[in-house]
């Protein structure tokens, strides 16, 4: 297994004995995404309760049955820039994940050197994070809906409202990037992992924008939803551990065949253990300049 660092015998003998588990999930899983009909005549929108009770969704969506392969075997072929992903190991020196100043004062510092190192970009702006806990009453779940964060609009207009409009003016001409990283909150992902659909299987004309309606405000957001295609090709990572984090291509201002958008969703096993706890994450959203 090429994730096995074993640095001793008995830890060989560990990742022996659980390949051997036929509980261990290898190969495609064919799981439930929550994209578009291929047939929808209505635009799509999505409405956060802001409380525990489920988000909603209009008739565009639908849960559609999908193949997701496991990645993880050849994680070296996923990359930020032609797939829209990419798997990482880089353990945190954070502890705290509940404390936001601990996070905004730390973490956000790991987060601009990985995404400087990984995409090669020059100025990294970090700028919000959603802590995921799973717990009942949290809004902070996983989110089971196929989208990318930003529409092509919005990824400009959100970088503008962060940066200000008169140093985004200067950073204007430099190709800009919206990543986000995700990075798992509990020692192994054992249920709600992530799937990336590969950047380079979709066509602009399935990433439809979809409004996003929040509670107590007026501001109304922009995401793409997914024409669901049979092309598309979608992957997770089985068992992230917190060492690791994925990359997440959100926009790229280059038009020349990179990755610009990568739709991605929470879904769940089909033969989930349901004893096991609900899946706990941070994803740090950030938009960089070459
Ligand atoms: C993200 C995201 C969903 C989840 O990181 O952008 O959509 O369930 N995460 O963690
Ligand atoms: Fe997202």
């Amino acid at each position: 297994m090429a994730r096995a660092h074993a640095s001793s015998v008995l830890s060989l003998e560990v990742f022996e004995m659980r390949d051997q588990n036929p509980s261990n999930i290898t190969g495609p899983i064919k799981a439930e995404l929550n994209y578009i009909k291929p047939d929808a005549t209505v635009a799509p929108e999505v409405f956060y309760s802001g409380k525990s009770a489920p988000q909603k969704y209009n008739d565009a969506y639908a849960f559609m049955p999908a193949m997701i392969e496991d990645g993880r075997e050849r994680r070296g072929d996923f990359r930020i820039h032609k797939q829209g992903f990419e798997l990482v190991t880089t353990p945190t020196l954070i502890r705290d994940f509940e404390d936001t100043k601990t996070i905004e004062g730390e973490y956000y510092d790991e987060v601009r050197d990985i995404v400087r190192a990984v995409t090669g970009a020059k100025d990294v702006f970090v700028f919000d994070h959603t802590v995921r806990l799973g717990k009942a009453n949290s809004r902070r779940k996983p989110a089971h809906h196929v989208h990318n964060d930003y529409s092509d609009a919005t990824a400009q207009s959100r970088a503008e409202e962060m940066i200000g409009k008169e140093e985004f003016a200067k950073l204007k001409t430099r190709r800009m990037i919206q990543i986000n990283l995700w990075r798992p909150l509990v020692d192994i992902v054992h249920r709600s992992p992530l799937a990336f659909c590969d950047a380079s299987s979709i066509e602009p004309k399935d990433l439809l924008p979809a409004k996003i309606h929040f509670p107590d405000t007026d501001h109304i957001g922009e995401i793409y939803a997914l024409r669901k295609q049979p092309q598309q090709r979608w992957y997770y990572f089985s068992e992230m551990t917190h060492d690791e984090v994925v990359l997440i291509k959100g926009y790229d201002s280059l038009t020349d065949g990179t990755a610009r958008f990568t739709p991605h969703t929470a879904f769940e096993y089909p033969d989930q253990n349901t004893h096991v706890g609900p899946r706990k994450s941070i994803e740090t959203r950030t938009f960089a300049f070459y």
